[in-house]
């Protein structure tokens, strides 16, 4: 942690910044329950426990002054039909916003309230995402090869919920028909009346 001005840099097109704090790594066995299609995962873990994504965080102390950011790299690929995608979370502090600016790949930010409203985000270089306050978010490489790569901000204390979502599920799911990502209804989602 750096109590002075500091810079790094994010080298193309690995995406591993040139210094960080932690490397957090999450396979499939990290993710049961998450994915829809449950024999496909089941059969896909008995083969490999792959890792699905990677995060790269510069920490800070943990205060609302702070910004914590780093890199997220989610690898392609796919459980049945629906693609490789982060667990997915509310902060902690459900008050807090976070920034992505995507750096390399293609794919979406599937995110909601509370109460249940969806939103579906793409993300592709260049773009730039505003998550507000409140909202859960997930990310999801609909590539065919290549990593989705982000750079993520936001405060220091938010912390993270991700209970909420192992319990309810997304809204929304990200799956592959004819080779095309396509938004669907989560049969499985529990609406906020039957929690
Ligand atoms: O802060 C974020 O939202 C990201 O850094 C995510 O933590 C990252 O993409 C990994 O996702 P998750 O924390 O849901 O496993
Ligand atoms: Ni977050």
């Amino acid at each position: 942690m750096h109590h002075l001005p500091f810079t790094f840099e994010i080298a193309l097109p690995a995406g591993v910044p040139t210094e960080y704090d932690n490397h957090i790594t999450r396979s499939l066995s990290s993710m049961r329950g998450q994915y829809a299609d449950q024999q496909a995962y089941d059969a896909q873990l008995a083969q490999e426990d792959v890792l699905l994504y990677e995060v790269y965080e510069i920490c800070c102390p943990e205060s609302s002054g702070e910004l914590l950011n780093g890199i997220s790299i989610v690898h392609p690929g796919a459980v049945g039909d629906e693609y490789f995608m982060t667990k997915g979370h509310f902060h902690a502090v459900l008050e807090t916003a976070e920034v992505y600016y995507c750096l390399a790949g293609e794919g979406y930010m599937v995110m909601e309230t509370p109460e249940g409203e969806s939103s579906v985000a793409e993300l592709r270089p260049g773009k730039v995402l505003y998550v507000p306050p409140r909202w859960a978010h997930r990310s999801v490489n609909t590539g065919a090869a290549a990593d989705l790569i982000t750079f993520f901000v936001y405060p220091g204390h938010a912390g993270h919920d991700y209970g909420s979502i192992e319990k309810q599920g997304f809204r929304k799911l990200v799956v592959a028909r004819d080779n095309r990502p396509v938004i669907v209804d989560n049969p499985r989602w529990t609406p906020p009346e039957e929690r």
